[in-house]
């Protein structure tokens, strides 16, 4: 059995914290991922890029077992979770190590600031303790700069807050139930510039605890806040590198035309 040691992949040597081996992810019979074999490093960026439809959501959707909850939508393929067997383990741990922000920022509707931010830690924890729920609001929103802007109105919906500030809101929540791996399907691409730019500041910080995993259009972006950087195309994994060396040097000439604007 493989096991999460330090290992080479590609010629480079991480702590892989997913090892994913043979991914085939279907929609009824449309295979819209080709035998993807690649390994995430821990507590490091990787960013996903590709044109439109190459099955860049659908391989995070894998990481967490959201693809399976679409209807005839099925997966072949192994994946090691560390060095656990990820399809044996409880689905509820997988979710909650493996969080998810998308690309529209989605506050509960119906719930405060307050209740977002501990909205996943009350499903899975027992203790609700006022005084601990206090501590975890303000750890976690201290953590995502948001405390400052909104400690005064905590009880205020967290659908009031700017477009921005309600995505720092949803990575609250998704932090505060203490996941290793964050996925993020665009995360910025509904924010202005000012919104992205703290965004891609706080993953950046993110990655000190955390694994990352964020799928994006932005190859300025891309090339600002990743370590690694991943190529697909029409579903099969083109190249993975580190980042430096994916723009600077990409070896298969695909990759080269789509950094370049050859096509999107
Ligand atoms: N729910 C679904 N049902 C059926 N087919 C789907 C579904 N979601 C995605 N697909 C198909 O799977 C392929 C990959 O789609 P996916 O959404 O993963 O691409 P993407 O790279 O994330 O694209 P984009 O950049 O536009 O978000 C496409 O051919 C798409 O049409
Ligand atoms: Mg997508």
């Amino acid at each position: 059995m493989e096991t999460a040691t330090k290992t080479t992949f590609h010629g480079f040597a991480f702590q892989p914290i997913l090892k994913i081996r043979n991914l085939n992810a279907y929609y009824g019979s449309h295979k819209a991922l080709h035998s993807i074999n690649v390994d995430i490093p821990e507590k490091q960026v990787t960013a996903i890029m590709g044109p439109s439809g190459c099955g860049k959501s659908t391989f995070i959707r894998c990481l967490n077992l959201m693809h399976e909850l679409i209807d005839e939508a099925s997966i072949e393929g192994d994946i090691m979770f560390h060095d656990k067997d990820f399809f044996a383990m409880d689905p509820r741990v997988i979710r909650r190590k493996i969080g998810m922000v998308f690309q529209k920022p989605n506050p509960f509707p119906t719930m405060s600031i307050y209740e977002n931010v501990t909205a996943g830690y009350r499903l899975v924890n027992e203790k609700k303790r006022k005084v601990e729920l206090d501590e975890l609001v303000e750890e976690n929103l201290l953590k995502v700069g948001l405390w400052d802007e909104v400690k005064d109105k905590l009880r205020h919906p967290g659908t009031s807050l700017s477009g921005g500030q309600q995505q720092r809101l949803c990575i609250a929540r998704t932090i505060a139930v203490k996941p290793e791996i964050i996925l993020f399907d665009e995360p910025t691409s509904a924010l202005d510039p000012i919104a992205t730019s703290r965004i891609e500041q706080l993953i950046y910080e993110l990655k000190t605890e955390y694994t990352i995993v964020i799928v994006t259009h932005n190859m300025q972006q891309a090339s600002r806040i990743s370590d690694y950087s991943v190529f697909f195309l029409l579903g099969d994994l083109i190249e993975f590198g580190d980042t430096e060396t994916i723009f600077l040097n990409p070896k298969h000439p695909k990759t080269n035309e789509y950094l370049t604007g050859k096509f999107s």
